[in-house]
């Protein structure tokens, strides 16, 4: 403790906050992720009082918050259209993305990087702080340094009371893990932190990103979601043609007249059977003519799924599970 009398205001104390901020100081304030604690980002010496506060290594870069796009050119530079795509999709909210800095942020907020994380959080109080500082406001997560994350302002206070004049209370953070941090300096672009804003709700508007865990994430092309492939008629896989069989005698027995559809059939037992052809290829020449002759012939088709087999099926499978709309029947 160094004797500071911290104070637990609300956000009829932004003004007092803002006095602060702009007098050099360090305010905790609430966020929809964490608590952070911040200070002027344009100030190399109020950068300096968080990183000491914390007990932050130096080398730990901090993220830069800004209330919306438009300040986006005062933290950062040659800012791709992908980031304001990004940003219009998910700010304010739990994202981060790493830019390329802007001359006008010191080093010390970035360790010296040539990047900066910037984020637009979602909570009343910290978009209104930093519009009435008028500057962006570095922040960490407002613990000491290897300590949990704080979410309540209590949590800021046990960490800061007596070192930091003002926390400002905004009620539990309402995500209560940190941001997603999305590095788009790098192609694809990489999830360095995983946050509530998923891997898989960033392909909604990139092409591609790699994931923290270093795996390569494609997006679907858009005409991949919808029901495609579909026999007009009710139609199932099966991996052995012994199933294909005995499906296709409980569907007679049940009234249907039902088809099998598969490669090289042998033993069909009197069964009708449509031969899709001998290898892959054939299969795939054949697929789309061959469902549409059942169609109308039969009422129920029971098609070969090719499970274990080498890849030049993988194409052939993909369309086949459509078609089946996923239903596959194993011995
Ligand atoms: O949700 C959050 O992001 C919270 C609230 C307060 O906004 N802040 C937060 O800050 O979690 P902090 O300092 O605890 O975590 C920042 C993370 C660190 O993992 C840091 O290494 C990374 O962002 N980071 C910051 N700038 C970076 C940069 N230029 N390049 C790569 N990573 C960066
Ligand atoms: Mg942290």
């Amino acid at each position: 403790m160094n004797g500071i009398k911290t104070a637990i205001g609300t956000k009829e104390d932004i003004s007092t906050a803002v006095a602060i901020i702009k007098g050099g100081g360090v305010v905790a304030f609430p966020t929809e992720t964490v608590y952070g604690l911040g200070a002027n980002a344009f100030s190399e010496e109020a950068v300096k009082e968080i990183f000491k506060a914390k007990g932050r290594p130096s080398d730990n870069p901090l993220i830069v918050h800004i209330p919306s796009v438009n300040w986006l050119n005062l933290v950062a530079k040659n800012v791709p259209d992908i980031a304001l795509k990004l940003f219009k999709k998910f700010s304010p909210g739990a994202l981060a993305l790493v830019l390329e800095k802007s001359d006008n942020i010191p080093e010390i907020v970035t360790a010296g990087l040539p990047t900066v994380a910037v984020r637009i959080p979602k909570h009343d109080i910290a978009l209104k702080l930093i519009e009435e500082c008028g500057v962006p406001i570095s922040a960490p997560s407002a613990n000491i340094s290897g300590l949990v994350s704080p979410t309540k302002a209590s949590h800021v206070f046990a960490d800061f009371n007596g070192k930091i004049p003002l926390i400002l209370d905004g009620g539990d953070s309402e995500v209560g893990i940190e941001s997603t941090v999305l590095d788009l300096t790098k192609n694809p672009p990489i999830i360095l932190r995983p946050g509530a804003i998923t891997a898989d709700m960033l392909l909604k508007v990139l092409p591609k990103v790699l994931t923290h865990k270093g795996e390569v994430l494609i997006a679907q092309s858009p005409g991949m979601k919808y029901k495609h492939y579909s026999p007009k008629c009710e139609a199932v896989s099966a991996t052995l043609f012994s199933v294909a069989l005995n499906e296709y005698k409980k569907a007679l027995n049940n009234g249907k007249s039902p088809v099998i559809i598969w490669c090289n059939p042998q033993g069909a037992e009197g069964a009708e059977v449509i031969n899709l052809g001998g290898n892959a290829g054939e299969c795939m020449h054949n697929l789309f003519a061959v469902l549409r002759e059942a169609e109308v012939k039969y009422n129920y088709i029971i098609l070969q799924y090719f499970e274990e087999s080498e890849r030049e099926f993988t194409a052939l499978n993909n369309r086949i599970i459509k078609a089946v709309n996923g239903v596959v029947l194993r011995a």
